[in-house]
């Protein structure tokens, strides 16, 4: 079993503190929903735990198995096994699909382990079917003129192919027409499994309808202020994110 520990968190932006002691325990087998309303900080935890550069750590730790997440590069960290599937997917001109992500495999790989062609076009073929991607994908260049939806899909097969043992996955739901939320919803369910934990964020909670979280926390205003099981976001659903903010004396910024 592996754990992902985030401990007393602080993370700023251009000297202004966003995340303000976040704490936060994942083990493989498990799936956490992180949701909270817009402008709370969930972009900043999962920028922070993969080492973007704009984002600074003044206080806390993050650790996994024990090792210290914060004192490594990013390409370190993925290496490591962590893997984040951005809110915003960059694109890149000049290089496929396909390229993009054999490379990603073998970058996690040691030298004399690198994946077969024939290994990576099977294992590729294989879950792109399963995420009804068309063939025609896997030689365009990475998520260049691919609408909303097709970037999405491609976060999760960038994800099923690299399979890490952690898995940030960031408001992947958004911009999914129903179809399409299914078929990533069955492209995060396959990777369930004792080597795999992930931490899904989301603004709403439809998504959790189709992948059933273990552990639910509601983030606002930089801080985790109450943790659940699934009920807990099917609350949300119900009251808003108000709701809770009342309950615990919260007052929201509205960034809404
Ligand atoms: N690059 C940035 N420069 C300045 N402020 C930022 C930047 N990125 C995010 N913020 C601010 O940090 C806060 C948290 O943002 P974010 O983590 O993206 O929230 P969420 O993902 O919960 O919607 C917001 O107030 C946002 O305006
Ligand atoms: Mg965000």
């Amino acid at each position: 079993m592996s754990t992902l520990e985030i401990k007393n968190l602080h993370v700023s932006i251009e000297d202004k503190e966003i995340l303000k002691g976040v704490n936060l325990v994942i083990n493989t087998g498990e799936i956490h929903a992180v949701m909270g309303p817009n402008g709370t900080g969930k972009s900043t935890l999962s920028a922070a735990i993969m080492g973007h550069p704009s984002y600074t750590v003044t206080e806390g730790e993050i650790l996994l198995d024990g090792e210290n997440v914060l004192e490594m590069e990013v390409d370190e960290r993925a290496r490591a096994g962590l893997f984040l599937a951005m809110q915003y997917p960059s694109e890149i001109t000049g290089v496929t699909n396909a390229e993009f992500l054999r490379s990603a495999i073998n970058a996690r790989r040691d030298e004399d382990d690198k994946i077969s062609v024939r290994e990576f076009i099977k294992k590729l073929d294989e879950k792109m079917t399963l995420l009804d991607m068309p063939e025609a994908m896997a030689e365009r260049y990475l998520n260049e003129g691919f609408s909303g939806g097709e970037k999405k899909r491609n976060e999760i097969l960038q994800l099923m192919m690299i399979e890490p043992t952690f898995a940030i996955l960031d408001e992947i739901d958004s911009g999914l027409d129903i179809d399409a939320l299914k078929v990533v919803s069955r492209g995060v369910n396959a990777m369930r499994g004792e080597g795999f934990g992930s931490l899904i964020i989301t603004h709403y909670q439809r998504l959790l309808n189709y992948i059933t979280p273990d552990v639910v926390h509601v983030m606002m205003e930089g801080r985790i202020v109450m943790t659940g099981d699934a009920e807990l976001a099917k609350r949300l659903e119900a009251e808003g994110y108000k709701g809770i903010s009342e309950e615990l004396g919260i007052e929201l910024e509205l960034n809404d």
